[in-house]
């Protein structure tokens, strides 16, 4: 059973979020579990502060590191866990490490908020993982991100038509086009071999979608993805006709 312990200054944004949705139906069915624990029950002075003015001077408030180790060594982990402090300063968080984090028993998410940590902080930690290069208010939002991303890859958590298999970034590959109906909105129209019933041809043509895509989209990927002599083959083709197309609309691509 993998456990999370969100060390948080707002509870109530995770434990909502971890009730609703797909994630709300999988901790409802104890694939995992949500604990989250307020450094602000933690505090020793009266005024229960958590945070206070940067040494050395400077703009807002930096929070104390006395709660926040309270916060820590109250909780019950096993050797098997993570320590992650959600930091815009981390290494970026990816779908790798999601699959590596799936694999322990207990991840704590410590958040942030106002101007961030003491330094001292980070003495307990074993990562510090941001989720983008940009600032955000605080921790919550990217604790969710990782509970989210992490647990959905548990068993029991997504219903059969919610599948892990050919999603984004596995195989180094975004996915590729998705179609419903109805075959044609607006004048745009499915592609024809996605209703021949042909499933050769399909599979075939949504692979080769998704190099397409990732060539695209994310040209660093492709460098990663395992592709046969004859991927490699049509993408060079598909970047032939792509860089034509660009000349005659002079559109950049
Ligand atoms: C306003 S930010 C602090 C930013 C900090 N002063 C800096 O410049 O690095 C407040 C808190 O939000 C969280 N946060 C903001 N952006 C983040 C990101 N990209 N990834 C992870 N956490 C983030 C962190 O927990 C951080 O301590």
């Amino acid at each position: 059973m993998l456990n999370f312990h969100v060390i948080t200054l707002f509870p109530d944004l995770i434990d909502s979020y971890c009730r609703t949705s797909i994630i709300g139906r999988g901790h409802a069915q104890n694939c995992f579990t949500v604990r989250t624990v307020n450094p602000r029950a933690f505090c020793q002075d009266n005024y229960k502060r958590v945070d206070d003015k940067p040494y050395g001077g400077g703009y807002g408030m930096v929070l104390k590191p006395e709660p926040f180790f309270l916060a820590y060594e109250s909780l019950t982990l096993t050797t098997n866990s993570a320590v992650i402090l959600l930091t815009p300063q981390g290494k970026v968080f990816n779908q790798s490490l999601a699959n590596e984090l799936v694999a322990l028993s207990d991840i704590v998410l410590i958040s942030g908020h106002y101007e961030g940590f003491d330094e001292r902080i980070s003495s307990i930690c074993s990562h510090e993982v941001s989720v983008g290069d940009f600032v955000l208010t605080g921790g919550e939002l990217p604790a969710l991100i990782l509970i989210d991303s992490i647990a959905r890859l548990l068993p029991g958590v997504l219903g059969k038509s919610e599948s892990l298999i050919n999603e984004s970034f596995h195989q180094n590959l975004l996915e590729g086009p998705q179609y419903t109906r109805p075959p044609v909105y607006k004048g745009l129209a499915v592609p024809d071999v996605l209703m021949s019933g042909d499933h050769k041809k399909i599979e075939k043509w949504r692979r080769f979608e998704a190099i397409k895509k990732t060539y695209l989209n994310r040209p660093d990927l492709l460098a990663k993805a395992n592709l046969s002599k004859q991927e490699l083959k049509d993408l060079e083709e598909v970047k032939r006709s792509l860089a034509e197309q660009n000349d005659n609309n002079g559109r950049q691509i």
